[in-house]
């Protein structure tokens, strides 16, 4: 199994030396290890959903799996800052070799956003946050460290959107993604709102499954 693993890093470029080659390693390595834990933020928000339908709802489980979302969500914005030792002129020298590859392509990353609530009605007048009562599920409203570490796991992923865009802006400036997109100015208009930890806008029901099997609604 792990000879498998570690024989999936094969970078493209060719010709242009062994820096070259080295760093585009990097890249890859970088994107697959956030992949690989991007795994468990999913599958740890999907017991989450099923634990918030469930009456009486085991609340001190889906408070430890929140916690642990949240430390990995932290690991995850380490993997993009870590890309500041990939320099600039290695990455446009094989950035041909992506075509049309980019990290918009990841289903991990767009269900991750779609259950934290990117793109759907609030029932507010202020974007991003919602009416309340969105947390009443079966087992009754949640305490307040479910409350608070869905808050908490929410400011984490708007934390590795902010890293994520600094690390395109340095890469690509005004340039577009490699996915078409008008690349920096793209990525600030898909930001998370700043999270309101008092807000009851966050619901395990949005993170029920049937919502994370679909495409990313925003
Ligand atoms: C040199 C490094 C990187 C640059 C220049 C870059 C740039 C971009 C750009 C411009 C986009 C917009 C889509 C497009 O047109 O391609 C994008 C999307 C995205 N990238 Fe990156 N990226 C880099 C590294 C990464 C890494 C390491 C990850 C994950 C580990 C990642 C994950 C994503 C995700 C999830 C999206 C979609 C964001 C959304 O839907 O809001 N990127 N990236």
């Amino acid at each position: 199994m792990l000879p498998k693993l570690l024989s999936l890093q094969q970078p493209r470029s060719c010709g242009q030396g062994e820096a070259v080659r080295d760093s585009e390693h990097f890249f890859i390595v970088v994107h697959q290890s956030a992949e690989l834990l991007l795994g468990q933020v999913v599958g740890d928000l999907i017991a989450v959903a099923r634990a918030g339908e469930r009456n009486p709802c085991d609340w001190a489980e889906v408070e430890s799996r929140l916690t642990r979302a949240v430390g990995i969500a932290g690991l995850l914005q380490r993997h993009i800052e870590v890309l500041e030792h990939l320099p600039r002129e290695h990455f446009h020298a094989f950035r041909a070799q992506l075509g049309t590859a980019t990290g918009g392509q990841s289903e991990q990353f767009a269900r991750i956003f779609a259950m934290l609530g990117r793109g759907e009605p609030t029932g507010s007048s202020e974007p991003g946050r919602d009416s309340g009562g969105m947390l009443e599920g079966p087992g009754g409203p949640p305490p307040a460290g479910v409350t608070e570490g869905l808050a908490a796991l929410r400011q984490a992923m708007r934390r590795w959107q902010v890293a994520h865009i600094a690390l395109a802006e340095r890469m690509l400036g005004d340039a577009p993604g490699t996915g078409g997109t008008a690349g920096s100015a793209w990525l600030r208009s898909r930001l998370l709102p700043v999270p309101d930890p008092g807000s009851r806008a966050w619901s395990t029901r949005r993170a029920c499954p049937a919502h994370i099997g679909g495409a990313d609604p925003a």
